[in-house]
């Protein structure tokens, strides 16, 4: 297949999908422009409604962006010195810096090197293994790439200890577990609407989703200085996070088209299992589990990955590594508890990671195309 046949491959493609918006999005926004209720605007309340409606949740609480998301749980749990909170290693920072940030201690856990999700063992060897000056307070469990954790397993391990759950669905909207949807798999969940996310705002967004209305009352207040029924009122020490009215009246219209661009992004994963060659380690199709398809990640063998990503550079492909150094291994993180001296899979796997570009509006050629290329890698 010849490259100029190919339009260009971006690794996400906001344009393409500003194009498909191109005749929504300008009138919602001069709707908020007009209105003027740039704060807690009737957008803000319809999105709610709606993403409660998708989800399955029967509560959520829109914020600023899915880093405040996990900081307004831990806030609402009362997280504070002396507790240890479990997480897994293989994440983005947001994860544990809210629980550093809160004067906790993150406690290091390692991944399956199947689906790159919380090992259970792991977990438990961290959990009995934890240090006694601390008291293990709950688990935050990451849908890395979009693939939900096993939760079940998780609260079942959590009741076990007394421990809370939260998922970081950050990457994950759109995923799901048997008939349910993330946003309802665990008891409290959190997500990122930033503008890479499966799906995202034209700026910085986040969302919490529970199914108990207290804590939703009490979240609700923290997102707006903890204030109570009247607007200067204060009931608790709370902080501003709340989602922008612009960025909800956007967000209205993005997820009035997500079914679609999921379903579309299904396809594409389908497509690249059919013709990725099995030199790589394809990202697991579990039975039970809807993948949201945040990334697309492949496990390259060891050693290959970086010629292999100037190898599609060269094709005009572009690709990335999430994440190329975990948690525990970075200079503000390092001091931290971990459930082993070595975590061995996310060490091994943060080397051959590899992310090849996942969006709905890749065309089946281009799919083709960077799967021909990373075939003629491997075949040179
Ligand atoms: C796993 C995970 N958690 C949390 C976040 C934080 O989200 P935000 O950038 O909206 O603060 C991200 C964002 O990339 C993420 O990937």
């Amino acid at each position: 297949m010849l490259k100029e046949k190919i339009s260009k491959i971006e690794f996400i493609d906001l344009q393409a999908q500003r194009h498909a918006l191109k005749h929504s999005i300008p009138g919602v926004l001069e709707r908020v422009l007009e209105h003027g209720a740039f704060i807690l605007g009737p957008e803000v309340k319809t999105l709610e409604e709606k993403l409660t409606a998708y989800t399955g949740a029967e509560e959520t609480i829109t914020c600023s962006d899915g880093t405040d998301a996990l900081r307004l749980l831990l806030l609402a749990k009362q997280v504070g010195p002396g507790d240890a909170v479990f997480v897994p290693s293989f994440t983005f920072a947001s994860t544990a810096e809210v629980i550093a940030q809160a004067n906790a201690t993150p406690v290091f856990i390692d991944v399956c090197p199947i689906t790159f999700n919380m090992d259970l063992q792991s977990l438990e060897q961290a959990i009995k293994t934890l240090d006694k000056s601390l008291k293990p307070k709950g688990i935050i469990a990451v849908d890395l790439f979009g693939l939900p954790a096993n939760y079940p397993a998780i609260h079942q391990l959590a009741e076990q200890h007394q421990l809370w759950v939260i998922a970081d669905s950050a990457q994950s909207f759109g995923g799901g577990y048997q008939d349910k949807k993330v946003g309802n798999l665990a008891t409290m969940t959190s997500t990122s609407f930033f503008p890479s996310k499966p799906l995202a705002c034209y700026g910085d967004g986040g969302a919490i989703f529970t199914n108990d209305k207290e804590l939703a009352n009490v979240i609700r207040s923290l997102r707006n200085h903890g204030c109570g029924q009247h607007r200067y009122d204060h009931i608790h020490v709370g902080m501003n996070s709340r989602l922008d009215t612009m960025q909800a009246a956007i967000l209205i219209e993005k997820l009035a088209i997500f079914p679609q661009e999921r379903a579309r992004r299904e396809q594409i994963a389908t497509l690249y299992r059919q013709e990725l060659p099995d030199n790589l380690q394809l990202p697991s199709m579990m039975p039970d589990y809807t993948h949201a398809w945040g990334l697309y990640t492949v496990v390259c063998p060891e050693g290959v990955r970086d010629a292999l990503m100037q190898h599609l550079q060269e094709c005009h492909i572009p690709s990335n590594v999430y994440y190329r150094k975990p948690l525990h291994l970075q200079p503000a993180y390092q001091h931290y508890p971990r459930a082993a001296q070595q975590l061995a899979v996310t060490e091994k796997i943060s080397q051959q990671v590899l992310s090849l570009p996942m969006h709905p509006y890749l065309s089946d050629e281009q799919v083709a195309y960077i799967s021909q290329c990373v075939k003629s890698y491997f075949k040179a």
